[in-house]
């Protein structure tokens, strides 16, 4: 049976008592619809900690008016079952008024690697996911905390801001959960008919053939307006592909690890991706 707290003072009563016996605590957060790529994050931070809580909100924040956050899809009982049996202690799952008490006025807002890319096309969305990952680390005062390199962009603004504001917490990134198709898991995923699901995989192919053109010494220009061309043929609307450096996601320089990063929508569904470039 895994224990759910919805409130933030339930939530530090069984973190408190898991202090007093020396316990290391992990935190997953997640806005649920749980599939296999948070599973990997899950079993990571059980490989981690004694206690592992898996966080469950769908943060309203980080979603602009247009975008799907009434139709998210959300199944507390079906996350419940899923996280059966996966070493976690609790689940926690606040209200929104639980999060953003009326009158929330404070916003954590970073630059740096938070600019560009997603910011672009999405600029509510990081302020969202800082100001609520920093709640979710003080709420629940992890050791570490894990995520996905899925979100690349993301990954690395919370590495950011835990340096920046001294969170005493580590940061764990796990790389990248896929279908059978290599298309990277996401719970938007579900979203598509079966037909458009497996055109999708384009995506990662051509994001993976312009990384290993890049790699084998062709001009990354040439290679990105490559794969450009072959995305927008498979049917997407393209909304970046980028070459950045890994760590700051800012230019690229010869000598340092890249990253090669994607966002694009087919049949409605707005996918992101990234694979690392690497040099031979
Ligand atoms: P969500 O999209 O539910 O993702 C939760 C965590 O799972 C993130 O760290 C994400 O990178 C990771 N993840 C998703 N798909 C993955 C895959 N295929 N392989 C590996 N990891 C994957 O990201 C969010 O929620 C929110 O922005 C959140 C951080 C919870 C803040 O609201």
């Amino acid at each position: 049976e895994i224990t759910v707290a919805t409130t933030v003072a339930a939530l530090r009563d069984h973190t408190a008592t898991w202090r007093a016996a020396g316990e290391r605590i992990a935190l997953v957060p997640t806005m649920g619809a749980l599939h296999p790529g948070h599973i990997a994050l899950v079993e990571k931070a059980a490989s981690r900690a004694d206690r592992v809580i898996v966080s469950i909100f769908v943060n309203p924040t980080q979603f602009a008016p247009h975008e799907d956050f009434a139709s998210y899809p959300r199944d507390l009982t079906a996350d419940l079952a899923t996280l059966n049996g996966k070493g976690v202690s609790l689940v926690y799952a606040p209200e929104r008024g639980e999060m953003y008490p009326d009158g929330a006025s404070t916003v954590i807002t970073v630059g740096g690697p938070a600019e560009g890319l997603e910011s672009d096309t999405r600029p509510h969305f990081f302020a969202g996911v800082a100001t609520v990952v920093s709640k979710l680390l003080i709420q629940c005062g992890p050791d570490v905390a894990v995520f996905g390199e899925k979100d690349f962009q993301q990954l690395a603004v919370v590495r950011r801001l835990v340096r920046d504001l001294s969170l005493p917490v580590e940061i764990i990134g796990l790389p990248t959960v896929r279908e059978p198709s290599r298309l990277a898991r996401s719970s938007r995923n579900a979203y598509f008919s079966e037909a458009d699901r497996a055109r999708a995989a384009a995506l990662y192919a051509a994001l993976s053939d312009a990384a290993r053109a890049i790699a084998a010494g062709k001009e990354p220009e040439a290679a990105l307006a490559v794969a450009r061309v072959t995305i927008k043929s498979a049917g997407f609307a393209l909304d970046y592909l980028e070459l950045r450096d890994e760590e700051t996601l800012g230019a690229c320089f010869a000598d340092k690890p890249l990253r090669l990063l994607v966002a694009a929508r087919l049949a409605g569904v707005r996918l992101i991706d990234n694979v690392r470039v690497t040099k031979a």
